[in-house]
């Protein structure tokens, strides 16, 4: 299993548009804060530098609040060598997901679930499996892994 934080990651595995991890770097700078330019891959405008992967250990999760100007927030899901990004807005009715600041898993880790009347979301695809928005999907945000850190758009969320 490649090393985390080595750039040998894969990305979500649903997120349509998720960048191909080989494609042309996002940014040129190792430092995140430095990645202002435009977006090579897939993802189209400016980029902002979301977290380190070593914020985001296996089988855990990660809030993120809005971005400058932005509506809802986002977060991260880990399983295994994936992450995947969504925003926090459930599909039943438009709230934050999350119980407890970076508590969007069910017991167990295998489901991201919505604190307010409990539907479960599968972790790849964001899709409910389970709960008042059955059918339904999170909004996937695509996501490009550099050098150890999760970019998205900046504008992901809005
Ligand atoms: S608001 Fe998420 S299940 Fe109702």
């Amino acid at each position: 299993m490649p090393a985390a934080g080595m750039g040998a990651l894969t990305q979500g595995a649903r997120a349509p548009g998720t960048c191909p991890g080989e494609g042309p770097a996002p940014c040129a700078g190792e430092v995140p804060a430095a990645c202002a330019g435009e977006a090579g891959g897939q993802i189209p405008g400016r980029l902002r530098a979301l977290c380190r992967l070593e914020a985001l250990p296996d089988g855990t999760s990660k809030g993120f609040p809005p971005a400058a100007g932005g509506f809802a927030g986002l977060f991260a899901a880990r399983q295994g060598d994936a992450v995947h990004v969504y925003v926090n807005s459930c599909p039943h009715l438009g709230v934050p997901l999350d119980w407890m600041p970076d508590r969007f898993l069910s017991a167990d880790g295998s489901r991201i679930v919505c604190a307010t009347h409990g539907a479960e979301f599968r972790i790849a695809d964001g899709v409910c499996l389970q709960g008042p928005c059955h059918g339904d999907a999170l909004e996937p945000v695509l996501i490009h892994i550099k050098d150890g850190t999760v970019f998205v758009s900046e504008t992901a969320g809005y």
